[in-house]
């Protein structure tokens, strides 16, 4: 019999923990279908993604063992989801931990622990880092850094 997995994500600006999560849900059943939230699903939760939707559904669809990508347009859909698509688990990261256990009448409901050490968020203040202003603001606290220390240094 098929075993059918689901699971959910926003999967901005895709990384490894992605990657690694996609392919411990496709080992965890014969079909896998992820549902990837909409731009204006993450506008009601006052979230902007770099990548818009269609191409993160692209993305998405496009990695190994996913078998079906569907929009996520709100919060409620996943029982409907889960029945209409005949899921047997569903699956979150461990973020969520606990958030869909009344799921657990209708399927399998997991939670698996994320990749450590990555994360849309910590990619995008990276980023932010990066941006030529913040650079020059960061070239201008570093000159008067340096003037403050030449002029404790000259008093001393
Ligand atoms: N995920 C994971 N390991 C990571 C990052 C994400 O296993 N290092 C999982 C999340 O638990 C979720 C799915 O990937 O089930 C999609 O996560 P998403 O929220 O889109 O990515 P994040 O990198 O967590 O984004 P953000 O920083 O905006 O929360």
């Amino acid at each position: 019999m098929t075993r059918t997995v689901l699971s959910y994500g926003t999967f901005d600006l895709f990384h490894v923990g992605h990657l690694r999560l996609i392919e411990r849900l496709a080992a965890m059943g014969d079909r896998l279908i992820v549902g990837v939230s909409t731009d204006e699903f993450n506008a009601g939760k006052g979230k902007r993604s770099v990548v818009s939707y269609d191409d993160r559904a692209a993305i998405v669809g496009a990695i190994k063992g996913v078998d079906l990508v569907i929009p996520e347009r709100s919060w409620d859909q996943k029982r409907a989801d889960i029945v209409e698509h005949g899921v047997d688990v569903f699956v979150m990261g461990d973020d969520w931990s606990g958030k869909f256990d009344d799921l657990a009448d209708v399927c399998e409901v997991t939670y698996l622990p994320r990749t450590s050490g990555v994360s849309t968020t910590e990619i995008k203040d990276l980023l932010r880092t990066l941006d030529p202003q913040h650079l020059e603001e960061m070239q201008a606290a570093l000159g008067t850094l340096t003037r403050l220390l030449e002029h404790y240094r000259d008093l001393t």
